[in-house]
This record gives C-alpha cells, structure tokens and sequence, in this order.
C-alpha cells in the first residue's frame, strides 16, 4: 500500500492564535498576517471568528476581515460559526467555508458557547443544513477530547458521540481538540482510534494545544494510525478564554519541522513561515513560542 505523504495544514493562528490576545490588533495588521501565512505556502487559514463581541473582543471586526480576505482559488479560509447569526454574517460576507464548534465536556459547553452539549447539537443540525444548502463546506470541532478544565477526564466515549454527531450533520472534516493540551501519545492515539470506528481518518483532524509541552508527541502516533490533516499556529500563539491557563497551540514551525523531517509534504515554506511568525509576534510585542523559529533564527545571525 502507497502510503500518502502529504500532511494538510489548517493555520489557526489568525483564529486561535489570535482570540485570547488582550491587544486587540487593527484589521489590516490580520490581514497582513493571513497574507504572509498564505505565501509560506498554507493553502488553510482559518481566518477569524463570527462570535459575539462581547464573549471575544478580539475578533468584533470579523465581518470587516472576511471581506478583505486575499482572493485565492487554491486557498480556504474557514471562519467560526457558533450561531444562526454568526452564519447570516458569514454568508452575507461571502465566506465559502465554516467551522462549529461543540465540546465533549458539558462544563466547557455551557462556558464557551452558553449551551449544553445536546442544546448545541440539536441547535447546529439545521445550521450545518442551510450552510451546505447555502453552498458553504463545514468543518466540525470537538473540544476537551483529552481533558476538560472544569470536569478533568473525559470519556472517549463522550468524544466519539460528539464527533459521529457532527459528521452525520454534514461536517466534511472533524478536529479533535485537546484544548488544554494535558493529552498524552497512548491517550491521544486511543482517543482517535475510538472516534475512527465510527468515522473515516481521512475526515479526521488533530488540534494539540501545548500547555504540557505533548502536542508533537501527540502528533507522531497519530500520524502513524493514519492522521493527514493537523491543525496548528504560528509561533505557538493561541489560548482559549474559556479555558483558563491553557496556553497555545503546537507551533506551525515545530510541525512543519517534524514533517519534513518524517519525510511528509506539506507545501510550505518554513523561512517563510518564521517571517509570518516574527511579523505577529513584533506586533503583538511577544517573544516567538517556536523554538524552531528561534533556532533558525540563530543561526541566520
Ligand atoms: P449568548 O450570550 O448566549 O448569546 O452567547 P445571545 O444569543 O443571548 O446573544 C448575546 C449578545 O451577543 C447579543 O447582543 C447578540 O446579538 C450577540 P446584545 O443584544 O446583547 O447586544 N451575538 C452575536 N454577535 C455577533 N455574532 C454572533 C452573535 N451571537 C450573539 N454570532 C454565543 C452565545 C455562542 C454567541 C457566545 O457564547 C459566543 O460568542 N461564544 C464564543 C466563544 C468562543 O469564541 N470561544 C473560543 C472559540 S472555541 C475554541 O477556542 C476551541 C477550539 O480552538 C478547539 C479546541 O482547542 O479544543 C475551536
Ligand atoms: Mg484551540
């Protein structure tokens, strides 16, 4: 069997990377940034949010960054969608791609999107349908897939219900978070594995915060079983508010790195990449989290 070399990178840091981040950055600087990820090479930026202002300051000016998104035909750029009016905004700013978001804890459910999981669930049914009927791809997430900051374990099982509930919703793609990044490889790996039985791995995806510092341990497993899509962003940024002390995510540089080192393709520049990276960190006035960056950087001295 030919086994498939090509790793699909989903860039999350304009989205994830961004949303905990006090600063609130000016719109041209997100755009900027999305257009630097995008010549590294990055076919998937997930872009923004269509949350509400009030829940995630950061991302109010969505409808303004969606509209001056770059005009690629090869490129997506998926926007969160928690809500029917966050999916009106989407559509009526032309947005081709959206993500929704559910939780596999009913704690961090009820935190981050003010409903249980089952209100959540039943309420994004008829949202993915008019998305689709709309002519719009959707992406599903799961979050808390290896840990819940307000409930600690999660049972796989909880996991696989969620996940095998989006898809059958019409997700094309679902990205199993660990949003507190406290997963370990045997515990990632059997997480996947149990969400595998009920879906095909090639419509699975991986999210590993690096809070513990496991994200690439995480990823190497998971690869092996069969993972080709993995979601990252640059320079580590990234956190959830509604998930207190929860740090970024795996750094795009550091899987980029790792893959190219495996022998995967991923189309990406990595010089490129690091730019993209030291341009949001020098605006966001932070020390770069990629410790690939900051060697290559070293050595470029
Ligand atoms: P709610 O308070 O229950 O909603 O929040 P509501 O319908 O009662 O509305 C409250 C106010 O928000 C109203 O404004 C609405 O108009 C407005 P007011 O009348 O008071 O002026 N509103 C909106 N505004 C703009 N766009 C919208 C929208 N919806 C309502 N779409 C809601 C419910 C879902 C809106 C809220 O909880 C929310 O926005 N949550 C988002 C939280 C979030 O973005 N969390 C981070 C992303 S998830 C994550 O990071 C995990 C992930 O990375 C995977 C992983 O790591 O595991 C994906
Ligand atoms: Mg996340």
């Amino acid at each position: 069997m030919l086994m498939q070399t090509k790793v699909n990178i989903v860039e999350v840091g304009p989205r994830d990377g961004l949303q905990n981040e006090k600063a609130i950055l000016p719109t041209a600087t997100k755009i900027e940034f999305i257009q630097r990820l995008l010549a590294s090479g990055l076919r998937i930026i997930e872009a923004t949010s269509f949350v509400s202002p009030k829940w995630i300051p950061q991302m109010t000016d969505h409808m303004e960054v969606a509209k001056l998104l770059p005009q690629d035909p090869f490129a997506q750029f998926p926007v969160l969608v928690p809500n029917e009016k966050g999916l009106d905004n989407a559509i009526a700013c032309g947005v081709k791609e959206i993500a929704v978001f559910a939780a596999a804890s009913e704690t961090f459910s009820k935190k981050n999107i003010n409903r249980t999981i089952s209100e959540s669930l039943a309420d994004y049914g008829p949202l993915i349908e008019r998305a689709i009927k709309a002519g719009l791809n959707v992406r599903g997430y799961v979050s808390c897939t290896l840990g819940c900051p307000y409930e600690g374990k999660v049972p796989v099982k909880q996991v696989a219900y969620v996940a095998q509930a989006l898809s059958a919703a019409g997700c094309y793609q679902i990205s199993l978070g660990d949003t507190i990044g406290v997963g370990t490889p045997k515990a990632a790996l059997e997480m996947v594995k149990a969400v595998a039985i009920d879906i095909p791995i090639q419509e699975l995806a991986v999210h590993f915060h690096d809070t513990y510092g496991q994200a690439l341990a995480n990823i190497v497993p998971c690869l092996e079983f069969g993972i080709r899509t993995i979601d990252s962003s640059v320079a580590g940024l990234g956190g959830c508010p509604y998930a207190v002390g929860a740090t970024g995510n795996v750094a795009t540089e550091e899987v980029i790195y790792l893959l190219h080192g495996m022998g995967f393709e991923t189309g990406v520049d990595l010089d490129k990449l690091i730019d993209a990276g030291e341009f949001i960190c020098q605006q966001l006035q932070q020390v770069n989290r990629s410790k690939v960056a900051t060697a290559i950087i070293a050595n470029r001295k």
